[in-house]
């Protein structure tokens, strides 16, 4: 029988948005196995904990059986090697992302064998990014479209507490 082909969606997903959900579903359907990878490192200011940014992935993630979500620390390619990880799959946006993606994949590909595997984000969501998705919904905007249900009253119910915490 050929070898499962086990791919990794790495990511810090603070929070998780369509876009995201769009390249998941899209590897899932390309790949036998997509572990989705949420970054934990202690490096960026987050919004949600490495805990709940996992559950909300469990959860946003649920219908597809082939996806599972875990959470990851230190080097991704010492998680790739762990979990018998082919490729690291990657959402382009636009050829902005390009130079620094690209300087990555060529990084990994030097620490292990692991090639990346990039996918053109859906034009309704090549704007997307977690960190716009934050700063619109703090001023008030909205952003009801952009990440599934459940994760806008999340991030909502966050930003209330934030703000009454100032
Ligand atoms: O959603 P992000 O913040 O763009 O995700 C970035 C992430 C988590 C995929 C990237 O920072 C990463 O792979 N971090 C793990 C540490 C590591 O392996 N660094 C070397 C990358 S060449």
């Amino acid at each position: 029988m050929p070898a499962r082909r086990r791919v990794v969606c790495p990511g810090s997903f603070d929070p998780v948005t369509n876009g995201h959900l769009d390249i998941v579903g899209r590897a899932a359907s390309l790949f036998d196995e997509v572990v989705v990878a949420v970054g934990v490192n202690a490096s960026k200011n987050r919004l949600f904990t490495a805990d709940e940014r996992i559950e909300m992935l469990r959860t946003a993630c649920r219908d597809l059986p082939n996806v599972r979500v875990d959470g990851f620390a230190g080097l991704l390619t010492d998680f790739c090697r762990e979990h018998d990880i082919v490729a690291i799959v990657k959402g382009l946006r636009a050829v902005s992302d390009f130079d620094y993606e690209l300087q990555m994949a060529q990084m990994n590909s030097s620490l292990a064998p692991i090639e990346t595997v990039f996918v053109p984000t859906s034009p309704e969501y090549s704007f997307l990014a977690s960190s716009l998705v934050k700063e619109v919904a703090a001023f008030g905007g909205d952003v009801a479209g952009l990440v599934p249900g459940f994760v806008h009253d999340l991030l909502r119910e966050r930003l209330a507490e934030r703000t009454r915490e100032q």
